[in-house]
């Protein structure tokens, strides 16, 4: 590596825009609301900022079907109020990375609307359209992630089109190239404008198979799951072809200046680490997802931490995630005491960490009853546990007035807020200084003084304690020891070093500083420390 890049050093954060600040009246979250809250982001020492798509749509997944790739939904503002956005982010030294959906459009899109019109058009082919099965019925057996089948039959052509999504959200057919060249458009449109980079939407479902088998049948699939884990993917997901699509992506990036892309993607690590190219020459960051999929507790995180850096490629630059905006929360998932552990955790591991807006102050999933649903997931699914996204996606707390800060208190928000918004807020952690906005905010800060921590070598520790994950991080003469504490009891860690002291430099509790013996080191129940060696 020549000289890290602010993608590699930098923490970004994910904002749902719907969800972070309403600026005009109208329970939904808008871009003036985040630029009125670029300050924020700036305390919080984050360096770059992922919107959720802020596209025009018709909203039957909240975004995620795109009925024009160059403009902004007149519910999040204007594309004058987007430059706005952009130019006060970078002068604050903020990076602005959107979110890019390339498998599928909107059925309003204009090129699903000529390609449904008949089927000579010339952009029939533009999406996957095919005949009934003999009897009847779809093409194949292919499934939706929003539960039934990945096919709906359009009565005035006659044929079936896919969609591994909801029925308005049908997919791009890559093997024709005019797709993917409208497609580097729309991102040359964006890179044009200044925006730093993309995440780029389900990048490992682009290609299908040219043969639309049916999958084969999951051994393990437990009744009550979400039906998508019914199939193995064998053909709709993870296909070679997929790499020459994200090589030309990357190609388009490589344009310009430190661009950047990062992919959704989930799948294990020996697949995953595929993902940067043979050449370096696909995604910046292949998102790493483990830390939510996995047990929380010390010897599985200790060992997918070591599988992971083990995996890979030498010039490979990690990542790490706790949640995201289709994830039940981190502080849900392990408890608030816990979810300061795991930020720990996010923030000093080797690699560009990933925060979800609100995870920073302990924001819990919200249960939304099923009438105030909005998540066509899990509208589409009811009964399946965890299928709707809406408890993770509720207002952010900003502070103790009626809705929280986030919209006036006459409007009723699009989704509720968390009943305990009078004491989890922002304004309240800011006064605290032992609250869960303060760790980030000393987390983040440490990780920016420190080269160790965001650029420096990563050497997993035995703690001699099962419950605790401890490792080193170390740039030049600086060396550091994170030791986590997963139980909820007392653990004492005993470490084989040279140095039989170290100074405390942060506790998650943050109450301790001082010097502590290595040899025998006293961690608290959901106690993470960090300690400079
Ligand atoms: C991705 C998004 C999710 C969306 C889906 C379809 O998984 O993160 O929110 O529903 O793609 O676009």
């Amino acid at each position: 590596m020549t000289h890290p890049l602010w993608w590699q050093t930098g923490v970004i954060y994910q904002i749902y825009p719907r969800s972070f600040q309403d600026s005009n009246g109208d329970g939904v979250g808008d871009l003036p609301g985040i630029l009125a809250r670029l300050d924020y982001m700036v305390s919080l020492g984050v360096d770059a900022v992922w919107l959720s798509p802020i596209f025009p749509s018709p909203m039957a997944d909240f975004g995620y079907d795109i009925a024009d790739y160059t403009g902004i939904h007149p519910l999040f503002g204007t594309m004058a109020d987007f430059d706005r956005l952009l130019a006060e982010a970078h002068a604050r030294g903020l990076k602005v990375i959107l979110d890019l959906v390339p498998n599928h459009t909107s059925d309003q899109h204009p090129w699903f609307q000529e390609s449904r019109a008949s089927r000579d058009n010339p952009k029939r082919d533009w999406y996957f359209w095919r005949d009934p099965a003999p009897d009847g019925g779809p093409p194949n057996n292919w499934l939706s992630f929003f539960g039934g089948p990945a096919w709906t039959y359009d009565e005035a052509t006659g044929q079936y089109y896919l969609h591994q999504f909801v029925k308005e959200q049908p997919e791009l057919n890559y093997r024709n190239p005019a797709v993917l060249q409208a497609m580097l458009d729309a991102m040359r449109f964006w890179l044009d404008r200044g925006v730093d980079g993309f995440r780029v939407d389900v990048i490992w479902l682009m290609a299908k198979d040219p043969l639309f088998r049916d999958e084969p049948p999951n051994p393990d699939y437990q009744p009550g799951e979400p039906g998508i884990n019914s199939l193995i993917h064998l053909y709709t997901q993870d296909l070679p072809e997929v790499h020459d699509l994200i090589r030309a992506m990357r190609g388009v990036l490589n344009e310009y200046d430190e661009r950047m892309m990062v992919g959704e993607i989930y799948l294990p690590y020996d697949r995953l680490v595929g993902y940067y190219g043979t050449n370096m020459d696909e995604c910046h960051l292949p998102f790493n997802f483990q830390l939510i999929l996995s047990q929380w507790n010390a010897t599985a995180i200790r060992t997918l931490i070591n599988s992971y850096e083990a995996a890979l490629p030498a010039t490979g630059w990690p990542n790490w995630v706790l949640g995201n905006h289709d994830q039940s929360r981190i502080a849900t998932r392990v408890g608030r005491d816990q979810a300061r552990v795991a930020t720990m955790m996010l923030l000093t591991l080797r690699g560009t960490p990933t925060c979800y807006y609100g995870d920073e102050l302990g924001m819990l999933d919200v249960d939304i009853p099923y009438e105030k649903m909005q998540d066509p997931s899990g509208l589409n699914q009811p009964g399946v546990v965890g299928a709707s996204r809406d408890p993770e996606r509720t207002p952010m707390q900003w502070d103790a007035s009626p809705n929280a800060g986030f919209c006036p208190p006459a409007v009723e928000p699009w989704l509720p807020l968390a009943d305990d918004y009078p004491t989890v807020n922002v304004a309240a952690q800011a006064q605290d200084v032992r609250s869960m906005l303060s760790l980030f905010r000393q987390l983040t800060a440490l990780r920016r003084a420190m080269p160790a921590f965001s650029v420096g070598g990563y050497a997993s520790v035995d703690a001699g304690n099962p419950q605790v994950v401890a490792y080193e991080r170390q740039a030049g003469a600086e060396r550091y020891l994170v030791a986590l504490n997963f139980s909820a009891e007392a653990q004492a860690v005993v470490l084989d070093t040279e140095a039989a002291q170290a100074e405390v430099v942060l506790s998650t509790h943050l109450d301790r500083l001082g010097v502590e013996p290595l040899t025998n080191l006293q961690l608290r129940a959901n106690e993470g420390v960090i300690l400079r060696l």
